[in-house]
């Protein structure tokens, strides 16, 4: 049984959060919002507590977990020999989407590290968040509360979707507002190196660092549909999606369409003709709404029977370098160039 505790994302009740807590310091697992993603929370010193996580998630015992923290002075007690820049980055970019990697201390259990002589270590920008931390007065070991493999969830319905059933609560906050997952920067290489891009851009780490190192892995996500990542200019896009759509329909494909404002009205012939799905991520001038909708539209699609997602690429710039890692690992690199 899975306990759903809904609260206020802006004003949340103690009575909810300290229940919650509790269980957390028991020793159970929790999702909670954050502003990047739900996470699946659990005492992160507690390794019979962390084990759960993994076991919840089907989380291959290799792949370490992040570190939440309400306050800043927490990280000398789970950290050793931090760089002087990394203070920075801490008085610059927290609370909020940035994981710093750093070299873990002596407390911190081995299955929460995966076995690596460093940590991760962020503390989000979300009151719900920051409450259950505060009320557990424990850091809580959280990865993103989706099935190994599968998109984070930016709802509670996400989460049910995935974990309902095997996981002891979840703190419902309704959607995460940045949407995707933070920036996981190594700040134990020089110079430090971007493991995965999210809601801090590379410029703005740039600002502070210097030049920064982009080391991305791509996890193919598990879809119940196949994606084709559609790259070039944006002329030559629409022309080769819709080619694509007309192809795929013509062999009786369940087509969906991912694109923007902008660019929707080129669709409309196939959405009303042909019965694609067309789904627009936002517009073009606003990236931080186009990264907010990406896994929640990619879900939506799945829901509704879509086979095969025709997704429009972005320029790898800002957010546009977030958004095209997930875009990529969407497709397994099934990526067509326009
Ligand atoms: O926004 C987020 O980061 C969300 C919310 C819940 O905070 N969490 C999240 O966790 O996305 P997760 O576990 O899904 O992704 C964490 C990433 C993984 O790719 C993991 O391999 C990497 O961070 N990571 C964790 N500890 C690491 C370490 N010591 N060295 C290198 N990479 C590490
Ligand atoms: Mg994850």
């Amino acid at each position: 049984m899975t306990i759903i505790i809904k609260v206020d994302s802006e004003n949340p009740s103690i009575e909810k959060i300290r229940r919650a807590a509790e269980i957390i310091r028991k020793g159970g697992t929790v999702a909670f919002p954050t502003e990047t993603v739900y996470g699946l929370g659990a005492d992160a010193l507690n390794p019979e507590a962390v084990r759960k996580i993994y076991e919840a998630k089907e989380r291959p015992p290799t792949n370490p977990l992040i570190i939440h923290i309400a306050e800043k002075k927490e990280v000398y007690r789970l950290a050793e020999e931090i760089p002087e820049k990394a203070f920075e980055l801490m008085d610059r970019f927290w609370p909020g989407p940035l994981t710093l990697v750093l070299r873990a201390s002596e407390i911190v259990p081995k299955i929460t590290t995966a076995g690596l002589e460093t940590t991760a270590i962020r503390m989000p920008s979300h009151r719900v968040a920051l409450a259950l931390i505060r009320e557990s007065s424990r850091p809580i070991a959280a990865p993103s509360a989706n099935l190994a493999g599968r998109p984070s969830p930016t709802t509670a319905e996400h989460v049910i979707e995935d974990l309902y059933g095997r996981i002891d609560a979840i703190l419902d906050g309704g959607p995460t507002p940045v949407g995707v997952e933070s920036t996981v920067l190594d700040m134990t290489t020089e110079p430090p190196r971007i493991l995965r891009p999210g809601g801090v851009p590379r410029e703005d780490l740039e600002e502070v660092l210097g030049r920064v190192e982009v080391k991305q892995t791509y996890r193919r996500y598990k879809l119940r549909m196949e994606v084709i990542l559609v790259e070039g200019e944006p002329k030559s896009v629409i022309r080769k999606v819709r080619e694509l759509a007309g192809l795929y329909l013509s062999r009786g494909r369940r087509v969906g369409i991912l694109t923007i404002d902008e660019h929707k009205p080129m669709y409309e012939t196939y959405r009303t003709m042909h019965r694609c799905e067309v789904k627009s991520l936002g517009s073009r001038k606003d990236p931080a709404v186009i990264a907010r909708n990406l896994f929640g539209l990619l879900r939506e699609f799945e829901g509704m029977g879509v086979d095969l997602v025709l997704a429009e690429g972005f320029k790898v710039e800002g957010l546009g370098l977030t958004i095209m890692n997930r875009l990529r690992r969407a497709s397994g690199f099934n990526i067509v160039k326009a």
